[in-house]
């Protein structure tokens, strides 16, 4: 499976990966790369955030480290994105540049979403930021080494990157007191799969979904006390962005037809969650 193709191949393939080989991409992949960044879809809310690849040769000509706290090693190319800043924007977001991850991975190439352990100052320095605008996370791409560092191992054992939450605290039939099962939903159960399988940020997974008829809500959970960490990036709409682009993707492959809208069932929510989305 060294090359994926379907959508659920490459869902399932992609992880974060910290540690990179040194070398250059080839013109071609290079190209295949640039061409990746503008065709990224429209977001659900319809936002159009913009991408652009930066090698660190540039960055150092301009005496600006492209600094990741050690969390990344070796990588010589980063994905920069940048969007205004609101509420929908964030979603877009995520499910923008989650679209350009999967297909990274599928062309064999790493990533790693970072939101918080890159130099916003520094990488801000090398694109035209407006000031409504931001740059809610980067990610490097390369090839990565075949081994993961300790480093890395650490950082994925201290968010528990490789578990997800059961069905049953992400998933659920009609309101937020009876869990969905995967029995319930025929192909639909592939397609929330893959949303379980999303990265997030910190690994904590606050896509919570409501079926109810054929209408698939998407709720977000909030952390208590995560969005003190970068009060002007809210990471977790990101999460959200990321994980409605697993769904859609995935659905669409299935031929699974539905589209966005904006539909709130109005039901009683658990704390600090909040209605995005819905997909009909
Ligand atoms: C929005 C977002 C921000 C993230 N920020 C960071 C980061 O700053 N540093 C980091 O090492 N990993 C970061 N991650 C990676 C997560 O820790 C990782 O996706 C999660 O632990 C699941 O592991 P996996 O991607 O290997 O499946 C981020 C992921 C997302 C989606």
């Amino acid at each position: 499976m060294d090359r994926p193709n379907s959508i659920i191949e490459i869902i399932i393939k992609r992880s974060s990966r910290r540690n990179y080989r040194t070398e250059q991409l080839n013109r071609n992949i290079l190209k295949q790369i640039s061409n990746l960044l503008t065709s990224p879809p429209a977001g659900p809310f319809g936002g159009k955030s913009t991408f652009q690849l930066l090698h660190k040769s540039i960055a150092i000509d301009q005496k600006i480290k492209l600094g990741t706290y050690g969390f990344i090693s070796g990588a010589q190319y980063f994905i920069v994105g940048k969007t205004v800043s609101s509420p929908e924007a964030f979603v877009d977001f995520g499910y923008r540049l989650e679209w350009i991850i999967l297909q990274l991975t599928a062309l064999g190439l790493g990533s790693c979403w970072l939101g918080g352990s890159f130099k916003r100052s520094e990488f801000a320095k090398l694109l035209d930021l407006k000031e409504s605008e931001i740059i809610p996370a980067v990610t490097p791409v390369g090839y990565a080494t075949d081994k993961r560092s300790v480093r890395d191992k650490l950082i994925r054992l201290g968010a528990g990157s490789k578990n997800r939450k059961f069905w049953s605290e992400l998933f659920f039939d009609n309101n937020f007191e009876h869990p969905l099962t995967s029995n319930d939903i025929g192909e639909f159960a592939t397609v929330l799969e893959m949303v379980r399988l999303a990265p997030s940020a910190s690994n904590k997974q606050p896509w919570r979904i409501v079926k109810i008829g054929s209408i698939y809500h998407f709720f977000l959970q909030r952390t208590p006390g995560y969005g003190k960490i970068f009060p002007e990036i809210d990471l977790q709409k990101v999460d959200l962005g990321i994980a409605m682009c697993h769904f859609e993707m995935t659905a669409k492959e299935m031929d699974l037809r539905g589209h966005w809208k904006y539909l709130d069932p109005n039901i009683s929510l658990p704390e600090n969650s909040e209605y995005i989305h819905s997909w009909v």
